[in-house]
């Protein structure tokens, strides 16, 4: 069975082909540099820039692979979430493939698709408690099969990977922002300054509003009293109290769900202290814990030709 792959949900364009298990090629074209300048991505530029990239990128993949459109049997693509404009020409391209090769199409969800990223290259033993951490989201996952998706808790407003980025911003980091407070945060002293942890209730939802604000206002308040701003030291508040919280619910929700593996997706997963705390629950629960790999954590369509792989041969759990 070969399966291709469109993922198109934000400012990458991307075509993977699985064949059996094996992921023959994982082409991303990404627009980081064009939307930096802007200082976030802009949607309208994301879905042109999409367009002129499609065909580089469908061409590379069945060249570097070489195969024949025709010998395509499935063709997935991300249907939501994620930005209108970027999402029509995903689907478009997946769409006209499959009318020309008269194969099935698979919309398949973003999210499920990371989660199922941490699948390549590892096994899941289901149930899976899946951490989903990127730039427009932050749920916590339970996972009964590649057909069945629990969403055990969400962010009740903004998500950990845009907390990050418009923290960094305000720090003149540039964008994306969350990989710097990172490698800055790893040698800071995370008691320093004060910042709050959110939402630490008997929930398993996250808001990450409050501590944006909060870590603004110290960033603005410093600047009016013209105090130093140590910048390590703050990176390291602010990185410790955006990722305590997740371990606190994780833990809590491995103890009520009891999953038998644990799991982290989506961006902001490349996260060092993120790793760490996985890495810890896991230990501490005896889980198979997957760290996936870093190709697979940011958006990439092999996560959407594993997804689209796992509910095929999955069809009937
Ligand atoms: O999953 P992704 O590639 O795109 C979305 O679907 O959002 O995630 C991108 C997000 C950005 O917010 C970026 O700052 C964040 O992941 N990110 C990190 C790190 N690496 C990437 N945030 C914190 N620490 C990191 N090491
Ligand atoms: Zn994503």
């Amino acid at each position: 069975m070969k399966i291709l792959a469109i993922e198109s949900s934000c400012d990458e364009f991307s075509i993977s082909i699985i064949e059996e298990d094996k992921i023959l090629c994982n082409i991303i074209s990404s627009q980081i540099k064009d939307h930096q300048v802007y200082g976030g991505v802009v949607p309208e530029l994301a879905a042109r820039l999409h367009l002129q990239n499609m065909h580089i990128v469908l061409q590379s993949a069945l060249k570097e692979t070489e195969t024949t459109i025709e010998s395509i049997d499935y063709v997935a693509y991300t249907e939501k979430p994620g930005l209108i404009g970027s999402l029509i020409v995903g689907k478009t391209v997946a769409e006209a493939i499959a009318l020309y090769i008269d194969k099935p199409l698979l919309p398949l969800h973003h999210i499920e698709g990371h989660i199922f990223g941490a699948s390549i290259n590892h096994k899941f033993v289901y149930p899976v408690l899946a951490l989903v951490v990127s730039g427009g989201h932050t749920q916590i996952e339970l996972v009964h099969s590649p057909n069945e998706f629990e969403i055990i808790g969400t962010t009740q407003d903004d998500a950990i990977g845009e907390c990050y980025d418009k923290v960094a911003r305000v720090l003149g980091m540039g964008y994306p922002g969350g990989p710097l407070i990172d490698k800055l945060a790893q040698t800071g002293n995370s008691s320093k300054y004060l910042l709050p942890i959110a939402k630490n209730d008997n929930s398993f939802d996250f808001s990450y509003s409050g501590l944006k604000t909060a870590a603004i206002n110290l960033i603005h308040n410093a600047e009016q009293k013209h105090e130093k701003l140590e910048l390590k030291d703050f990176c390291a508040t602010f990185q410790f109290a955006a990722t305590s919280i997740l371990k606190i619910k994780l833990e809590k929700a491995v103890q009520k769900f009891k999953p038998l593996t644990l799991t982290v997706a989506g961006g902001v997963s490349a996260n060092s202290s993120i790793r760490k705390l996985i890495m810890e629950i896991g230990n501490t629960y005896n889980l198979n814990t997957i760290i996936p790999d870093l190709e697979y954590c940011t958006d990439n369509a092999a996560m959407i030709a594993k997804l689209a792989r796992e509910k095929l041969i999955n069809q009937n759990h």
